[in-house]
C-alpha cells in the first residue's frame, strides 16, 4: 500500500485526476471503475476540466461503477446512475454504450454473472476508484463474517444509512443495494482509495494497520499489489 497525505481534497482530485487522464492518453481504450460518493468528487472535477481544456477525451474507455441501490428506478434523481451522469458522464465525451452499471432491480445471480463477466470481456479494469465507509466499507461490502467475491445484493447497515440519508429528502433511503463483490474489486490492475475527513480517521487506521479481516473490508487492500491511499490530514490523523 501507498499511502500519501494531502493538504486538501483539490490536491487528491488532482493526484489521482492526473494518474487516470496519463493512463487515458496512453490507453484511449482503458477500463476505469468508478465510484459514487462525496470523496471522488474531486477526482471528476478535475477529469471535467482537463477534457474542457482538451487535454484528454474519454470517448474510447469503457466504465464500470462498483454499486447501485436496490428499490430505485434507474433515471431516479438519488440514483449512482444520476450520480455519475450529474458529476462525470453528462460533461464527458465518453460513449454512453460503454458506461456499465450494475441493475439494482434485476435478479441476483443472473446480474452478478452479467456484471463479472462483462469486466473480464473489457479486458479487466485498469484503475478502479474507491471511498471507504465509516465502517471500513468498500463499494457497499459492509463488514460480515466473510470476504464477498462477485456482484451481490446487500442490506445496508445502520452505518453506511446513517452516512447517505441525508441525500434522500423525499423517500426514505433504500436498505438493499448491489455491490460489486471484494474479489472483482481486488481483480482490478490498480487501486486508488480516496478518504477525507475526521469521520474516516478510524476506519482508515482499521485498513491500514489493523487486520486483514471481513470486519472491516478494506483491510484486504493490504494483499492487492497495486494501491495507492490517497489521504488528507484529518483522515490520516490516527496513523
Ligand atoms: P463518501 O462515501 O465518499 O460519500 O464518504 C464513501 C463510501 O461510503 O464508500
Amino acid at each position: 500500500m501507498e499511502i500519501r497525505v494531502y493538504r486538501n481534497e483539490k490536491e487528491i482530485g488532482e493526484a489521482a485526476g492526473k494518474i487516470i487522464c496519463s493512463l487515458v492518453n496512453e490507453k484511449p481504450d482503458c477500463v476505469l471503475g468508478f465510484a459514487t460518493g462525496a470523496s471522488p468528487v474531486p477526482v471528476y472535477e478535475y477529469l471535467t476540466e482537463q477534457y474542457n481544456e482538451g487535454k484528454v477525451s474519454f470517448k474510447d474507455i469503457t466504465t464500470f461503477n462498483l454499486d447501485e441501490y436496490c428499490e430505485l428506478p434507474k433515471n431516479h434523481k438519488n440514483s449512482y446512475y444520476t450520480f455519475m451522469q450529474e458529476n462525470l458522464f453528462g460533461k464527458i465525451d465518453v460513449n454512453p454504450e460503454k458506461i456499465n452499471f450494475l441493475d439494482g432491480n434485476a435478479d441476483e445471480a443472473t446480474e452478478s454473472k452479467r456484471y463479472a463477466r462483462a469486466i473480464e470481456e473489457s479486458g479487466g479494469i485498469d484503475i478502479q476508484i474507491l471511498g471507504i465507509g465509516r465502517n471500513g466499507h468498500i463499494a457497499f461490502n459492509e463488514p460480515g463474517a466473510e470476504f464477498t467475491d462477485e456482484a451481490w445484493k446487500v442490506t445496508l447497515t445502520q452505518s453506511t444509512i446513517d452516512a447517505n440519508s441525508k441525500y434522500f429528502d423525499d423517500i426514505p433511503m433504500p436498505r438493499h443495494a448491489m455491490t460489486m463483490g471484494i474479489g472483482s474489486i481486488m481483480k482490478s490492475k490498480k487501486i486508488i482509495l480516496i478518504a477525507t475527513g475526521n469521520a474516516k480517521a478510524e476506519a482508515v487506521k482499521n485498513m491500514i494497520n489493523g487486520p486483514v479481516t471481513p470486519l472491516c473490508p478494506a483491510s484486504i487492500l493490504q494483499q492487492h499489489k497495486d494501491v495507492i491511499i490517497m489521504l488528507d490530514e484529518a483522515a490520516a490523523n490516527l496513523l
